[in-house]
């Protein structure tokens, strides 16, 4: 009979494809549950968080006000950033009917006008802003937009998401949709969310926005990450964003 045969060749396709589904389906959760016990104390611990350092240099450029100029960041949005919008700073990246606005390009755009010119992305003193900017809005829930002008530039993200690349010709998919939980050179593998970020990395003794995380992952999966500022780089970055609608802001996280 060929029947039997050939149902217990589907079989292991079909177990994939309900693990897929169930995994996809399942509710975000933050890189928080999967870390140590350790490692959620540091980050509870204002003291002890080194991502605060990054946080007290944002704090400072957000209101010296630079030679030559009239006002600091701190002018508009208060010494403690105030008036900020802080649901707003929670749909970042937004679109605004050019295309899209990450953070820091808000935060560079403020910068060009009121003539401080605009930083190199990821510049350290621009992720040092970034961080001290979405830490006033920590504890917000991540509310990025997903239909209109966004609904075909998540698809493009998506695909990226889903696509396999490199050396292990494995796509991000493979370890944060199917693998969660399991372990991979001596770190749990989280459902890879941005509400940490930008987080400081015990690993490199850095803080590492978003898109260094991804870029970080690439290296990781032995493929050329995409560059800074890319249309690659911003579109999964929106992507992952939005996979994490529903979190709250946790900046700044401490991760491996
Ligand atoms: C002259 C006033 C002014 C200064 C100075 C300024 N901003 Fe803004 N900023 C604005 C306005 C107005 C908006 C509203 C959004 C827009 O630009 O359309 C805004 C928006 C923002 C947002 C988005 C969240 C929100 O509240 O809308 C961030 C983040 C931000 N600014 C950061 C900064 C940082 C960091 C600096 C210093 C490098 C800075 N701004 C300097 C006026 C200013
Ligand atoms: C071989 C497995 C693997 C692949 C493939 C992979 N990652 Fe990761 N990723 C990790 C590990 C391990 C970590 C650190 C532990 C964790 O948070 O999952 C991580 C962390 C992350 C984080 C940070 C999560 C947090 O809360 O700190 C993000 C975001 C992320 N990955 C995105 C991606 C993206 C985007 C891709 C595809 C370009 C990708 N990863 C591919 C293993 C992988």
């Amino acid at each position: 009979m060929m029947l039997p045969d050939k149902r217990l060749l589907l079989l292991p396709t079909l177990l994939l494809a309900l693990l897929a589904t169930a995994t996809t389906a399942a509710e975000p959760r933050s890189g928080y549950e999967y870390i140590k016990q350790s490692t959620r104390d540091m980050q509870d611990d204002d003291f002890e968080n080194p991502g605060m350092l990054a946080l007290e240099q944002g704090r400072q450029l957000f209101n010296v006000t630079p030679a030559g100029r009239e006002k600091s960041c701190a002018a508009c949005h208060g010494s403690e950033g105030e008036d900020l919008d802080v649901t707003g700073i929670a749909r970042y990246p937004v679109h605004n009917g050019n295309g899209l606005v990450t953070l820091q390009k808000q935060i560079n755009s403020c910068r060009e006008n009121h003539g401080d010119g605009s930083l190199p992305i990821d510049h350290p003193d621009l992720i040092a802003l970034e961080t001290f900017v979405r830490n006033r809005a920590a504890g917000e829930v991540i509310n990025v937009q997903t239909d209109g002008p966004m609904a075909p530039l998540l698809e493009k993200g998506e695909q990226l998401y889903r696509l396999r690349y490199g050396l292990i010709d494995m796509s991000c998919q493979h370890c944060h949709d199917f693998y969660p939980g399991q372990r991979i050179r001596g770190q749990t593998i989280s459902q890879g969310m941005s509400n940490g970020f930008p987080a400081y990395r015990l690993d490199i003794g850095e803080m590492t926005n978003l898109h260094q995380r991804i870029q970080q992952c690439l290296s990781l999966m032995r493929a050329e990450p995409f560059e800074a500022g890319s249309e690659e780089i911003n579109l999964m970055g929106l992507y992952i964003m939005s996979r994490s609608n529903g979190l709250k802001i946790e900046t700044p996280a401490v991760r491996y």
